[in-house]
Formats: structure tokens, C-alpha cells, sequence
């Protein structure tokens, strides 16, 4: 809908006109309250404001969009499901900026079963993505909780993980092409399903994990994987951390390619998901303070998959690993124990006061990082909830201390969310491990990269900004610390 106000500026008003005459009326959104779904991160943490939030149909009318706003400096915000955990997705508070909705560009293209791959655009849900897939007798494999909503552009331009990254790898595995609009207009284009191209630099990367600083995704085209044919699915009680990174070790020993996920979850992620959603219930009869998610997968018969499964706990359990264990006995029994873990990351929203840091540490080092991370923790702010979870099997935790009950979100945050943050990343960094392994940096961790990148890789970083974004439009003030030039 169109209203110009009449305290725009002329040259703004002429950048509207331009939008609606590329996108069409309909797709220009320019009043505030129908602009603030687009402008407010999923976590509403961040309330920003925009020019206008556009939703183009095609490559085409991105490229229109970025080669108007490239012509008058207009910033450029691109947008997926909007279902970044770091802010990566909003404006700021300046309300000069366009953000570019990728939600119309929802057209799987192609399914090429013999070369295994789909070719589809930027603004696909994940789970649409999926179920093409599967339609076509392949699996997709990236899974994530919120794949109803985000999409193949946002995975991308995140380089996404979620819980199936031990077996198949991040989105950055699995790509084969991408295409992307330049800040100026231009299209860069490698969709042509090579697993084989040393024909220089592989651009595509620099795109992937980028969070739309350097270009917006259009369109992708990712690997296709055999749809399994058999799974088994445990929920078990660990003695420590330790005790699952054996149990992983053992795992992998007996059932190699099979482990597909293996997720740690600590006893108040659990607790919080269970007070939350009281119609679920846990697996185990017993409360415990550490648990994991086991999941095997094959393309044989579920009888072998079983087995293995079963000689892995008993292992575990003759070791004293393992201290229960509740086997999936039906898809139902599996999908339930899912929807337990799934949900960590909703109750947290809903509980509010979570400090969501992201860290990935070599396997060998994970649970001594654990338990002095913990340590630091609960010494700065005793009574935090310690949810703490996440996909151990590739080395990425979720350490998210969460507000006590008696306490408010706006006061745990405010007294605990930089110093506990800084204790874990500092503790991580020191580690060679990273600070964001899936969530990517967008706002909220934006300053923190001056703690943990050197000047060198930041100074490169700076470099290729400013060789494919010479204006600074696209996403500014998101993944890049420090001003242009200063860095
Ligand atoms: C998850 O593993 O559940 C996601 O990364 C989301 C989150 O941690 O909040
Ligand atoms: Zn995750």
C-alpha cells in the first residue's frame, strides 16, 4: 500500500515511486504498522524502521531494487523468514533503509534426480525445500527447529547447521550453486550443479555465511541425499558431559556413517520445556541432569539399525556411561522425544532473560569446556537457569543461561547478559573454538568479533566489503565491527 508522507524527503519519495513501479503497488509496503512484522527480529529485541519493506517476484526485480537504491545510497536490508536469533534480519532504528523480502521467490525450479540435486529460489521455506525433496524420492538433510518458517536464502546467507550437520554437514556442504544480486544491480550466477569446478576462486562462499553484507541470494542449487530407509531413536541419561562424548565416541565406533544426530541436553533445558508445554512428557522416569538424543539412520533394514542402536547403550551402560535409556518404539515415540528437544529454543523465547551464546569447541575439549564455563557462570549470576544444549556431536553447544524465576528479563539481562556472555566467548576463544557456530553475528554479536578475530582477518574482511559493497548498503551495521576503513 502506498501513502507517502509529507515529511519525506523529494528524493526519497522518488525512490518509493521507483520501488512500486518494479514491484508493484502491492508488494511496496510503506505504512509503518504493516512495515513492523519486517522490522522486528523474531526474539523482539530489536524494533527498527524502514523506508519501505518491497517484496520482489524474481531475480530480476532484485536486481531493479538493489540498482535503484544503489543509485540514491539507500541501505538495503534482506530478509528470509526473519527468524535470525542475532538480529541479522532488521533495520536499524534510522528508518532510511529498504528491506527485501525474499518470501514471493518461493519456486522450487528443478529436481535433477540423476545428477542429485534441487534447484530452487531464495525465498523457499526449508520445510517446502524438504518435502520437494522427499516428493522426489531424495532427502534434503539440513534440519532445524524453525523450518516453517526460515528459508533457503536465510539458510544460506547463515551458512545454517541445526541437528543432522554430523552426518551430512552445514548448508555450506551442501551447496553446489548460488545466485546472487550484487549491491549495484549486477547478478553473479554459479547454478550449474558441479561437484567438480577449480575454475578459481569459489565465489559462492564468500556469499554463503555472509548474512546479505555482500550480496542477496536468489536462488541455490543444493545436494540431494538417498532418503533413508530406517531409523532408531533413543533418549539417554548420562552421567556428565564426559560421559557423552564417550558414549559419541562409541557411537560412531559401531554404527560410523549411521550416527546421524546427537544432541546433548542438560535437566532445566529440559525442565524448561516440560513447565512450558505441560502437555508433553519426558522420556525418562527419573529427572536427570544430563541427557542426549540419538539418532541412526540407513538405507538398510531397521532390524541392523536397532541392534546397533542396542549395542551402543549396553556398551554404555557396562561402562557406566549410560544411567537409563528409553528406545523410540514407534515414528510417534521418535517424533515425540524430537519435539522435546525442538522446543528448547521456543520455551526460551517465551521465558525471556536467555543469553544465547553459540559456541563450538573441538569434541575433545567440549565437556572440560562445559563445566568451567558452567563454573564461571553460576559464580557471576548463582541462580541462573543453566540451559544448555545442542548439537555435541559436531562440537556446537548452545550455552544459554536463563533468568531465575523471581527475576525479571529486563533485569537479568541487563546485569548479567554482557559479563556472562563475555565469560563464555572469552573462555571459547581462548580455546580456539568460535563464538558462533550456526547462529551467525548479524547485530548482536557484531562487536564481539574485535575479541576473537584477529586484525588481519578482520581487515580482510573489511577488504572484501568494500571490493563487492563499495557503498556500504547492504545490511550495514550487521557482521562487520568497527567503521569503515578503521577496522
Ligand atoms: C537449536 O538448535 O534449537 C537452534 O539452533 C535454535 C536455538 O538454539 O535457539
Ligand atoms: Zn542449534
Amino acid at each position: 500500500m502506498s501513502v507517502t508522507s509529507p515529511l519525506l524527503q523529494a528524493s526519497d519519495a522518488c525512490v518509493l515511486e521507483g520501488l512500486r513501479a518494479i514491484v508493484g503497488e502491492k508488494a511496496c509496503i510503506e505504512v509503518a504498522s504493516d512495515m513492523q512484522p519486517f522490522t522486528t527480529d523474531y526474539r523482539k529485541l530489536y524494533h527498527g524502521k524502514a523506508l519501505a519493506v518491497v517484496l520482489p517476484a524474481d531475480t530480476q526485480q532484485v536486481s531493479a531494487v538493489l540498482a535503484l537504491c544503489f543509485e540514491h545510497n539507500i541501505p538495503v536490508v534482506p530478509q528470509g523468514g526473519n527468524t535470525s536469533l542475532m538480529g541479522g534480519a532488521v533495520p536499524d532504528g534510522a528508518g532510511n533503509a529498504v528491506v527485501l523480502n525474499l518470501r514471493r521467490m518461493n519456486q522450487v525450479q528443478e529436481i535433477d534426480l540423476l545428477n542429485d540435486t534441487m534447484t530452487l529460489q531464495a525465498g523457499v521455506t526449508l520445510q517446502a525445500a524438504r518435502a520437494a525433496a522427499e516428493d522426489a524420492g531424495r532427502l534434503f538433510p539440513l534440519r532445524i527447529g524453525s523450518e516453517g518458517s526460515c528459508q533457503i536464502g536465510g539458510n544460506l546467507s547463515t551458512n545454517a547447521g541445526g541437528t543432522a550437520v554430523l552426518r551430512y554437514g552445514n548448508m555450506r556442504d551442501l551447496t553446489l550453486g548460488i545466485e546472487a544480486v550484487l549491491p549495484d544491480g549486477r547478478i553473479y550466477s554459479s547454478l550449474r550443479g558441479l561437484r567438480k569446478d577449480n575454475t578459481g576462486y569459489d565465489l559462492k562462499q564468500l556469499f554463503i555465511g555472509s548474512e546479505g553484507t555482500l550480496g542477496i541470494i536468489t536462488a541455490a542449487v543444493l545436494k540431494l541425499m538417498p532418503l533413508p530407509t530406517a531409523s532408531a531413536v533413543a533418549w539417554v541419561a548420562v552421567d556428565n558431559p564426559h560421559a557423552a562424548v564417550e558414549l559419541l565416541t562409541e557411537a560412531k565406533r559401531v554404527a560410523g556413517q549411521a550416527v546421524t544426530a546427537f544432541e546433548l541436553i542438560s535437566g532445566p533445558a529440559l525442565t524448561l520445556v516440560l513447565e512450558s508445554m505441560p502437555q508433553l512428557s519426558a522420556p525418562l522416569p527419573a529427572a536427570h541432569d544430563w541427557m542426549v538424543l540419538i539418532e541412526l539412520t540407513s538405507g538398510g533394514d531397521a532390524e541392523s539399525l536397532d541392534a546397533m542402536l542396542m549395542g551402543i547403550l549396553e556398551q554404555g551402560m557396562e561402562r557406566g556411561l549410560v544411567t537409563d535409556a528409553a528406545v523410540a518404539a514407534s515414528l510417534a515415540d521418535a517424533r515425540a522425544f524430537w519435539m522435546l528437544r525442538e522446543e528448547i529454543s521456543d520455551a526460551q523465547t517465551r521465558a525471556g532473560g536467555s543469553i544465547k551464546c553459540d559456541i563450538s569447541i573441538p569434541l575433545s575439549k567440549i565437556a572440560d569446556f562445559i563445566a568451567v564455563a558452567s563454573a564461571q557462570v553460576l559464580a557471576l549470576a548463582p541462580d541462573a537457569r543453566m540451559v544448555i544444549y545442542g548439537h555435541m556431536g559436531d562440537g556446537n553447544v548452545h550455552f544459554n543461561p536463563l533468568r531465575p524465576k523471581d527475576v525479571t528479563p529486563a533485569l537479568f539481562l541487563a546485569e548479567n547478559y554482557a559479563r556472562v556472555s563475555h565469560a563464555v566467548d572469552g573462555l571459547a576463544t581462548r580455546q580456539n573454538g568460535s563464538i558462533s557456530a550456526e547462529h551467525g553475528i548479524g547485530v548482536a554479536k557484531r562487536d564481539d568479533l574485535l575479541d576473537c578475530k584477529s586484525s588481519v582477518e578482520l581487515e580482510l574482511m573489511w577488504q572484501v566489503k568494500r571490493a563487492l559493497d563499495p557503498k556500504h548498503l547492504l545490511n550495514p551495521g550487521k557482521v562487520l565491527p568497527g567503521l569503515p576503513g578503521t577496522a
